[in-house]
Order: structure tokens, then sequence, then C-alpha cells
């Protein structure tokens, strides 16, 4: 084999275990992909497609059509300990999450003082803002983004 001929066949090898290479990263990049969107499977949704639609005429969120009034969610894609709905305008209800900040028990519902206590025992309460009302939570329930359209409520993940 002379000189020519080496160098022929050496670039020859080399071009092959590069293309080799770049398909099994493509490949591997490819698992990952599937590996994420298997693990959504059955959970929740991506959080830029999270949403949930109710009506607000449904027996469980009748109370919703008065300005002041209160709801819960039960656990659902965007909270796994729930939401907590209060009709804050004629235009608005805001949800917030029943995970309290303190140590993530969940908050029960707002109460007829306008206070989600949080069931931990432990003296936590929330305000219909969402804000902290009693210690020892220092910090804001989660609210989430809605919009209400009628009596359509959506409440954004
Ligand atoms: S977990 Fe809510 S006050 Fe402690």
């Amino acid at each position: 084999m002379n000189r020519r001929d080496f160098i022929k066949n050496s670039c020859g090898i080399a071009c092959a275990c590069i293309g080799i290479s770049a398909i099994s990263l493509l490949q591997s990049c490819e698992d990952n992909k599937a590996y994420e969107q298997n693990t959504n499977e059955g959970g929740t949704t991506p959080d830029s497609d999270n949403q949930i639609v109710v009506s607000i005429q449904d027996s469980q969120y009748q109370s919703l059509t008065n300005v002041g009034g209160t709801a819960v969610m039960s656990s659902n894609s965007i909270d796994s300990l729930g939401l907590l709905l209060i009709r804050s305008s004629e235009t608005q209800i805001k949800a917030f999450s029943r995970r309290c900040t303190h140590s993530s028990y969940r908050v029960n519902a707002f109460n007829s003082q306008g206070l989600a206590v949080c069931s931990s025992g432990h003296g936590g309460s929330f305000n219909t803002n969402g804000r902290v009302a009693a210690g020892p939570p220092n910090a804001n329930l989660t609210s989430y983004n809605t919009s209400l359209e009628n009596d359509t409520l959506t409440i954004f993940g």
C-alpha cells in the first residue's frame, strides 16, 4: 500500500466513524424526547397547554355566579391539592393553589370570615387575595391566571 492509498483508506474509515457517531447522537436525542413525552402521559399535560374549563352554572361552582362567592376544586392537572376559587368582581374569578406555603398541607375552603385556614393545625391562614393572614407561612398562595366569559371559567396552569 502506497502513501496515497493509505491516506485514502484512512479518510474513508474516519468519515464512516464520524457518520455512525452522528447517527447515534441523533438517535440518543430522539430517545430522550420520547422519554419526556412518555413521562407526561397519564399525568399532567405540559404547562403551556394545561388548562381547566368549567361552567359556573354547574352545581359545584354555582356560588361563583355571585360576587364574593367561593368554591373549591379538588385535585386536578393544574394542582394536585386542588384550587380555591373566589368571584372577586363581575368580570373576574381568582384561583389559588390549596397548597400551603408553610409545609404543603392542604388549605381548607374559605370560611365565612374570608379566610382559608390550613388543615395542618399549625395556625396558618390566607385571605381572599391569597395573602398570608396568619403565620407560620411567610409566602402567599400560588395564584393562577383565569378568564371568565359568560358562565365559562378557564383556569390556566
Ligand atoms: S403547613 Fe400550613 S401552616 Fe403549616
